[in-house]
């Protein structure tokens, strides 16, 4: 029988940086040498004691179905870790574990926004925003950033009070930014919550990046005033803990709309895994030191990656105090290579360097007037040494 897919799939983006993953596969199986700096993934191993307390959890017979919202115990935990992090007054009532961060952005968009809807979400950003907003009916109402000296970006708030109709229902905030490793400062955070109530928004705080920064303190949109009320916090286990592949994480938000979340979560996957939220209970209550070591390897990272990528002619690289992205503009760079497709530049930096990286084209539909490009790379999934070879090599490429 011939296979026609349901009309909504035709709705349905993914991440194509996928893709680049399996070119870089394709160019290691025919030899090559690939510097995997397109991984969004870790390749740090889970620390010791969370790996063990899961171990415990299965032996203690923890292997059956536990409530759909996940254990209390770890939904109070987290409360109270948002609270002390964030100055927020959460209860367990407010927590609704998931089955990683990822699935937090499927079940808001689910609960709060109705078919035509409007929903603002960051461009560059997740490519998983734009995707669902639109499998889910809405319309996806990109948001951008303004270049700035030194290769950076910052918030374009004219842009996006600009682009607010009577028919938005929502914003996605994603404050520690992927791609690009912003971060919004207090001005900016402020400015949106007061957009956000002004035009009586729901928002999603997407905060996979919250606990991953080098200096200074993460800022929450849900701790200003007015704003926990309509507000979705997506919290994740996946990088403080490095635990992308055990898939936990949680809705934090008011109660009305995590209740909805909940009823999603019973008529999806049941539960989250119910061993792992004990290994995820002993990352918050257990030895922070562990996450303290991950956040060090990564900065080591950061900081020669950052270094190296300002050596290569024509490329400009701020250094971000947060997540492990960069997002260096490269505009020069493909100019004196000959290049204007961010294609065939990443297939010629891949073939000639070994280095393999996501582009802007990667994180959302590139925008009219975009002048500046930019390429990404990731240095979570890859090591120092590593990453002083790949980048050796593009110096060599951009001189
Ligand atoms: C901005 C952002 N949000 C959410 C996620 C989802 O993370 P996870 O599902 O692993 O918790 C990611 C993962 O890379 C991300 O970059």
């Amino acid at each position: 029988m011939a296979f026609v897919q349901a009309t909504r799939i035709n709705r349905l983006g993914t991440e194509t940086a996928f893709a680049v993953a399996a070119r870089a596969q394709a160019f290691t199986a025919s030899g090559g040498d690939v510097f995997p700096f397109h991984l969004g993934d870790m390749n740090l191993p889970t620390p010791d004691h969370i790996a063990r307390a899961a171990l415990k959890a299965i032996e203690d017979g923890k292997t059956g179905y536990c409530p759909s919202a996940g254990i209390p115990q770890l939904r109070e935990a987290l409360a109270e870790e948002i609270n002390q992090s964030h100055g927020t007054r959460y209860t367990m009532e407010n927590v609704a574990l998931q089955p990683g961060g990822k699935p937090v952005i499927t079940k808001f968009l689910q609960s709060v926004m109705n078919e035509g809807d409007e929903v603002l979400y960051p461009n560059p950003g997740y490519p998983i925003y734009e995707s669902q907003i639109e499998y889910f009916g809405g319309v996806a109402v990109p948001y951008t950033f303004l270049p700035e000296d030194g290769g950076g970006l910052r918030l374009d708030m004219a842009q996006l009070e600009a682009s607010v109709t009577p028919k938005t229902r929502a914003i996605i905030v994603n404050d520690l930014h992927n791609p690009t490793g912003i971060e919004h400062s207090l001005e900016e955070l402020e400015k949106l919550a007061r957009l956000a109530v002004k035009h009586n928004l729901f928002v999603l705080a997407d905060e996979a990046y919250f606990d991953i920064r080098y200096q200074g303190k993460s800022r929450s949109l849900a701790s200003l005033p007015d704003m926990a009320e309509r507000t979705v916090i997506l919290y994740t286990f996946s990088k403080r803990f490095a635990m992308t592949g055990w898939r936990l994480g949680a809705a934090i938000g008011p109660k009305s709309i995590i209740d909805v979340i909940s009823k999603l979560n019973v008529n999806n996957e049941s539960c989250s895994c119910h061993f792992v939220q004990y290994a995820a209970l002993a990352g918050l209550r257990e030895n922070p030191a562990a996450s303290r070591e991950i956040l060090e390897t990564l900065r080591r990272r950061r900081d020669l990656a950052v270094e190296m990528l300002n050596a290569v002619p024509g490329i400009f690289c701020p250094r971000p105090e947060a997540t492990f992205y960069l997002f260096p503009e490269v505009s020069e760079c493909m100019r004196r290579k000959g290049f204007d497709s961010y294609k065939d530049f990443a297939e010629d930096v891949l073939v000639k360097t070994g280095v393999s990286v996501c582009t802007r084209e990667h994180f959302g539909r590139v925008l009219a007037g975009e002048e500046k490009k930019y390429i990404r790379l990731a240095y979570s999934g890859i090591d120092i040494d590593r990453i002083e070879q790949g980048l050796t090599a593009l110096i060599a490429y951009g001189k």
